[in-house]
């Protein structure tokens, strides 16, 4: 066994380390702003013709405008750039279902574009919505929310269930085990200011659950007002990682919404978290349980992990909680002694 002294840091640096792990994994897997090695940028011509309809896609979706950032700060033109609304996309999919005798690309309901929320500034948030590959309007409707904090969902739509996968030349093909072969599918970028989401008022980004599930009912809202033929359907909220938190929190806020009759009544039959992470004060400790059973580590391992290790991550934890709760009541205050005038970041 390692001496008090020398040990009595490092797991917490380990926690620490492993915390940042969980919660970055997905962010460095689909970096906000990826750069190409020069031998990348070398593209054959199907990865060029592949890169040219992304980038045509990109335009006619009125992806950033004019600006780099997700959020635009005091830009009076930024604001008035005329609604972007909803458009339907056809992506060039190689095959298809039934090996490529099946309807054609433009025959399904694939949407890409952005609801304004009305309970914002000047949020507006970016989605894709898939109807079902096999045309049936009664599946289910099943929003799906990336972790992160902060991942875009086209991690998932692209890498994870949606319709289709890249392939290694860049092109799209179908993916026999999309989520749309039995859902109406959802993937959105949230919360404001991930992914193509973006705002033109710093107001508009969250910090906590309440300000997240806030945002995802009225972007339902909007959503369900624009598709009135699958307000009556099952509605499911699905998610990973991050999205622990978010999921939730979702259904208590639709919930109360339903509850209420605040707006249009959402169907709301389940939740599905995969790999969550809820609260890592109590997840964080089941571990080494975790790996026991799973024959991962000896007993002794675990027993040495859960005396030396848990009790030094369980108080980096709590006491990074408590240190996010002090920034964000100083945050608030600056904002009130600056009268709402917060510098540019
Ligand atoms: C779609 O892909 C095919 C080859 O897979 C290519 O010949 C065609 O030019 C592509 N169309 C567009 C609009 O990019
Ligand atoms: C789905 O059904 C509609 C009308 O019922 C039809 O116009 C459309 O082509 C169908 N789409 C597919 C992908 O089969
Ligand atoms: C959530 O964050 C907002 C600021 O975005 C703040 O006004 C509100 O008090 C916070 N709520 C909780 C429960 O922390």
């Amino acid at each position: 066994m390692a001496s008090s002294s020398s040990s009595s840091s490092s797991p917490a640096a380990r926690c620490f380390t492993l915390t940042l792990f969980l919660l970055f994994t997905c962010s460095l897997a689909a970096p906000l702003r990826y750069q190409p090695s020069p031998s990348q940028l070398k593209l054959d011509s199907a990865k060029i013709a592949a890169k040219g309809q992304a980038e045509r896609m990109i335009r006619s979706l009125n992806l950033f405008p004019k600006h780099e950032a997700n959020v635009v700060f005091n830009d009076q033109s930024a604001r008035d750039e005329p609604r972007i609304s909803e458009k339907k996309i056809s992506l060039n999919v190689s095959g298809g279902p039934g090996g490529g005798n099946g309807p054609s690309i433009k025959q399904f309901g694939h949407y890409a574009g952005y609801y304004s929320l009305p309970t914002t500034k000047a949020a507006k948030m970016f989605y894709f919505f898939f109807e079902s590959r096999v045309n049936n309007s009664n599946a289910p409707v099943v929003i799906w929310l990336t972790g992160g904090p902060g991942c875009a969902s086209e991690l998932a739509l692209f890498y994870e269930n949606g319709p289709f996968q890249i392939r290694d030349d860049m092109s799209l093909q179908w993916n026999d085990y999309g989520w749309d072969q039995a859902s109406n599918i959802l993937y959105v970028d949230q919360p404001t200011g991930t992914g193509f989401s973006y705002t033109t008022d710093d107001s508009d980004i969250r910090h906590n659950e309440t300000g997240v599930s806030n945002d995802l009912y009225s972007f339902l809202q909007e959503f369900f007002k624009g598709h009135s033929k699958y307000a009556n359907n099952d509605f499911y909220i699905t998610g990973e990682s991050y999205a622990g938190h978010y999921i939730p929190a979702l259904a208590s806020r639709i919930y109360k919404g339903n509850k209420n009759n605040e707006g249009i009544h959402i169907n709301l039959k389940g939740f599905a978290i995969g790999n969550g992470l809820t609260d890592p004060g109590i997840q964080y400790k089941a571990y080494p349980e975790y790996a026991l059973a799973a024959k991962l580590i000896t007993k002794a391992d675990h027993d040495s992990i859960t005396s030396n290790l848990v009790p030094p991550c369980q108080s980096a934890i709590s006491a990074c909680v408590l240190r996010y709760q002090k920034t964000m009541r100083g945050f608030t205050l600056l904002r009130l002694l600056s009268n709402g005038a917060v510098p540019r970041r």
